[in-house]
């Protein structure tokens, strides 16, 4: 396996991000990042009283979109193996008093949610870190989690196909982010990944590709021109 994709290497990569994670995914984004992060889960259609589970949750940047106001029967059970982002989760979890949040430090690919826990399963941003027999044991895991008829929706940051686009956005991801990683923590070398994984993952086709089983059914989306793509399915059986 590439080392980029090693569970290890990932995890510490997120380690030494967390710091200024927030902020240079926000700039690293144009401040898409939120809005993405919103249509997503609007994608997937919350409804009250649910279960929901947001793997790779990172320190919890998708719940305020999961959690919704009043909900008292809801549940939300979050996942990441960095003990840095989990760190944060935790603070962030104070933080939404009255709301039923698990946080749960484990590998996605080795983690203890039983099975046909989840009435919906999200993911935000946590794709582009896995190879293709990651993904494949992903749709596996995300299968096991879900209740029939659960649903599901995932997103990640995306070479755009408009070539002025793709040029512009590479060039930003590739050169400037690094600069400013190098501002904001002092390691240009960290901030050069997000332009690495990017470029490797493409869009959410292939993610589209190693979804398409007949126990799912899904749809691929874009988010602004391919900035951002994912998809959203369904557990039918
Ligand atoms: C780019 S961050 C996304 C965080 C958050 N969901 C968001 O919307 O910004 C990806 C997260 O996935 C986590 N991650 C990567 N591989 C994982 C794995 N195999 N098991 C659990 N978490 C993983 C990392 O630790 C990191 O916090």
């Amino acid at each position: 396996m590439k080392e980029i994709y090693e569970p290890k290497f990932v995890e510490k990569l997120f380690d030494n991000m967390s710091n200024s994670y927030s902020r240079m995914n926000y700039i690293s984004s144009f401040g898409f990042s939120e809005r993405w992060r919103r249509l997503f889960v609007e994608e997937v259609g919350i409804e009250k009283g649910k279960t929901v589970v947001d793997l790779m949750t990172g320190m919890g940047e998708c719940w305020k979109y999961i959690v919704l106001k009043g909900d008292t029967n809801a549940k939300l059970i979050a996942l990441d193996f960095s003990t840095e982002m989990i760190h944060r989760a935790e603070k962030n979890k104070a933080k939404l008093e009255g709301s039923k949040i698990e946080i749960l430090k484990e590998n996605v690919f080795n983690n203890s949610i039983p099975n046909e826990t989840a009435d919906v399963v999200v993911s935000g941003f946590g794709l582009k870190t896995f190879n293709h027999e990651q993904l494949g044991e992903l749709a596996n895991q995300i299968h096991r989690i879900l209740k029939t008829n659960g649903r599901f929706s995932l997103i990640d940051v995306s070479v755009p196909k408009n070539k002025i686009l793709k040029l512009f956005y590479m060039f930003y991801l590739k050169n400037i982010i690094p600069i400013l990683g190098r501002v904001f923590l002092g390691s240009p070398e960290t901030y050069k990944m997000l332009g690495v994984y990017t470029e490797e993952f493409g869009d959410a086709q292939h993610v589209y590709r190693i979804f398409s089983r007949p126990e799912f059914e899904i749809e691929y989306i874009e988010y602004f021109y391919g900035c951002a793509t994912g998809i959203k399915g369904k557990k039918i059986k």
